[in-house]
């Protein structure tokens, strides 16, 4: 803990917003080199969208965004399936180091004629970001000078902090503090301690404001990849999956143990061979046979992607035990309430997770979606139940400035 307290800065800023004493607080993590690591945002949908227009939003790939939700991503189209306004998701960004912190800039935000930056900030984005960062990374002067169709950097929260917590493997979440939250209930839903989020977050006490931005770590599994494969930090959390090699390999992660299992997508993608040299195994097999001294266990296993080329290792061990077969997470179809994704992120009870639906009985048809508005573009209406929260505390502080106040 001692590394972080001294890496951490839970900083807070009164802003002259609205009722004028709104504090947001938001936790950044100071960085000095330029390569980049894994992390999640936790966003609420603030319309129907469609997967796509979700992906879209975050310029991340549509598989990835599934997979980071234990969505089915093999579904036809499931591109264009409608998930519904106020829907919790996991969004997996690369976060890279801008001015000194750690952040994700890569994502460009297209205004439409009705948009204000407080509108992107607090529906479209869900809180994640803030005008001040929006206007300081555009260099923005006057914000009522913007135009519809300007295209702006959004900057987005991202903390790695060596993808570890107390020196396990772990991916952390950006979360948007909403109403009625607390530490205790935050750190029940993602099976950490209350304890663990005030280290992480270097919070002196357990009092959280709606619009704060907590780093919740999440254990996870992490690859023993090639040193130059292309997909070296392969980051993936308990619970879910991730794509990779150009959607040819599907790794996941729990829930029996911690360590990555990779297999052949499930998508109809033409891939290079992905058997193991001499041997019959395909990456994600294995053999075990018992002996004398235990049992040997011979697998065929994902080691990266390569130049283009999917890279297999062949390993053989000796364990106490033979490995029964393997128990995969379980994957729901697209969510089309908010209760069914809800088991994902904020939700009141752990009960929610009879949402969870095995992949043997997932359903196969294409669905229709009655009452869902025809996701014709993101510029549908904003639900007034999703946006109850005082636009004030949406704001959250220009993490720049403040670092340098210090
Ligand atoms: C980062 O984590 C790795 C193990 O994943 C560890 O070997 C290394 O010492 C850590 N670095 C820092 C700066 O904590
Ligand atoms: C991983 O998730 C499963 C449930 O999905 C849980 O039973 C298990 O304890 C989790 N493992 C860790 C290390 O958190
Ligand atoms: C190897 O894995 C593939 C798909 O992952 C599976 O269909 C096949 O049955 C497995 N073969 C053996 C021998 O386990
Ligand atoms: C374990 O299995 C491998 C492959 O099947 C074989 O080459 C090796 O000799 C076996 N080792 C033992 C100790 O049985
Ligand atoms: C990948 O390609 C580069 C240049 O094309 C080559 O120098 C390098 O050795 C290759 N790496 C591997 C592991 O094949
Ligand atoms: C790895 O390479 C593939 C294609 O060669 C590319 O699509 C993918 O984005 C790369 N991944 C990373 C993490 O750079």
């Amino acid at each position: 803990m001692e590394k972080k307290s001294l890496l951490l800065f839970f900083i807070s800023s009164l802003l002259a917003l609205l009722d004028g004493s709104a504090i947001a607080k938001s936790t950044i993590e100071p960085c000095s080199t330029s390569d980049s690591c894994l992390a999640l945002l936790g966003y609420s949908l603030y319309a129907d969208l469609k997967v796509a227009e979700v992906a879209a939003l975050f310029q991340v790939d549509t598989v990835a965004l599934l997979a980071a939700n234990s969505i089915d991503f093999s579904l036809p189209d499931v591109d264009n399936r409608i998930l519904p306004a106020g829907l919790f998701l996991r969004v997996p960004i690369a976060c890279s180091c801008s001015g000194g912190i750690r952040r994700s800039v890569s994502t460009r935000y297209t205004l439409r004629p009705a948009d204000t930056l407080a509108s992107v900030v607090a529906s479209v984005f869900s809180g994640l970001t803030s005008v001040d960062q929006i206007r300081d990374v555009n260099g923005i002067q006057d914000p009522s000078a913007l135009d519809a169709g300007s295209t702006l950097v959004v900057p987005l929260p991202c903390v790695c902090f060596n993808s570890t917590d107390n020196f396990l493997p772990a991916v952390y979440l950006s979360y948007v503090v909403l109403k009625g939250d607390s530490v205790a209930a935050i750190a029940a839903r993602y099976a950490t301690t209350a304890t663990d989020i005030m280290n992480v977050n270097s919070m002196g006490d357990p009092s959280i404001h709606p619009g704060d931005i907590l780093a919740i770590p999440l254990p996870a599994c992490t690859s023993t990849f090639q040193q130059f494969a292309n997909d070296s930090g392969l980051l993936v959390a308990n619970g879910s999956y991730a794509i990779t090699a150009g959607h040819c390999i599907q790794c996941s992660c729990g829930p029996g143990n911690l360590n990555l299992y990779c297999t052949p997508s499930s998508l109809a993608v033409s891939c290079s061979s992905m058997q193991c040299g001499n041997s019959n195994l395909i990456i994600g097999n294995f053999t075990s046979q018992q002996t004398n001294s235990g049992c040997n266990v011979t697998s065929c296993d994902y080691g990266g992607f390569v130049n283009g080329s999917i890279f297999t290792s062949l390993t053989t061990t000796l364990q106490p035990q033979c490995p029964g077969g393997h128990q995969l997470p379980p994957v729901i179809p697209p969510p089309t309430t908010t209760l069914h994704g809800s088991y994902l992120g904020p939700s009141p009870s752990p009960a929610e997770a009879g949402g969870r639906i095995p992949s043997s009985s997932r359903p196969q048809t294409t669905q229709t979606f009655p009452g869902s508005s025809p996701a014709s573009g993101p510029a549908g209406s904003i639900s007034e139940a999703h946006f109850a929260r005082p636009w004030s505390h949406m704001f959250c502080m220009l993490a720049i400035s403040c670092f340098f106040l210090l």
